[in-house]
């Protein structure tokens, strides 16, 4: 919960925003990799929030926030919440550090969606709504307008380093014409150099990469962030 970063997302100084996710980091040096990326020049840190029953994998817990927050004050934190219980994680996160919160769609009806949306903003952190692959974006179109973001996942979430899923391009467009050019939609998920123009002219304009970036060795990631923002 920061002050001036929250302007990352709602007057972005350039778009697309590339967002390191910190899921396929090395987890032993993770402040240092965290560090690296955001010199390389990307715009935010995604965390992936994982509870092994939303989705069948564990991934960072709050602290994590809470100590990348005191080793870089100014960093943008993008927490990407894969849990069943989005209301009882939203102000743990808020409180670690989080600049914005994205819970599933699928957990949760356009209602209580848009009160847990409400519950942020009091708390004073940026929301953002997540729908998977098979999940139809049309029932969620009008629930996204209270959201400061809307994440697309282009793989079914649990792990780095699946093959991205083009088909989720047309909810991409849909939700692009719907939400107007000012709306931040995300796309997270076997991002990379090879596919970031087709997400982009999609209307893809917050592209999140772990394995395209952290696979790599550090004195590459500055060109593979630059050719994934093109
Ligand atoms: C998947 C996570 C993604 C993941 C992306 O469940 O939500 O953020 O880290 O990894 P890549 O870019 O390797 O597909
Ligand atoms: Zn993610």
């Amino acid at each position: 919960m920061q002050g001036d970063e929250h302007q990352l997302m709602k007057a972005p100084p350039r778009l697309p925003l590339v967002g390191a996710s910190l899921l396929a980091a090395d987890w032993s040096r993770l402040g240092e990799e965290a560090r690296g990326v955001l010199e390389a020049g990307a715009d935010l840190l995604h965390i992936d929030v994982m509870d092994g029953h939303f989705v069948p994998n564990l991934a960072f817990g709050p602290d994590v926030c809470v100590g990348l927050r005191q080793t870089l004050p100014g960093c943008y934190l993008d927490v990407h919440l894969m849990v069943t219980d989005p209301a009882h994680f939203l102000p743990i996160f808020a409180e670690a550090g989080a600049d914005l919160v994205s819970f599933h769609a699928e957990v949760l009806t356009p209602e209580s969606a848009a009160e847990l949306a409400e519950e942020g903003r009091e708390i004073g952190v940026q929301v953002g709504l997540v729908v998977n692959p098979p999940t139809p974006i049309e029932p969620w179109l009008e629930t996204a307008e209270s959201f400061d973001l809307l994440l697309v996942m282009s793989v079914n979430p649990g792990f780095a380093g699946q093959k991205f899923i083009p088909e989720v391009l047309s909810k991409v467009r849909t939700a692009r014409a719907h939400l107007g050019p000012h709306a931040r939609i995300e796309l997270d998920g076997g991002v990379g150099p090879g596919n970031a123009a087709e997400v982009r002219a999609a209307g893809g304009d917050v592209l999140v990469a772990a394995s395209a970036i952290f696979k790599h060795a550090p004195a590459a990631r500055s060109e593979i962030i630059r050719q994934i923002r093109g």
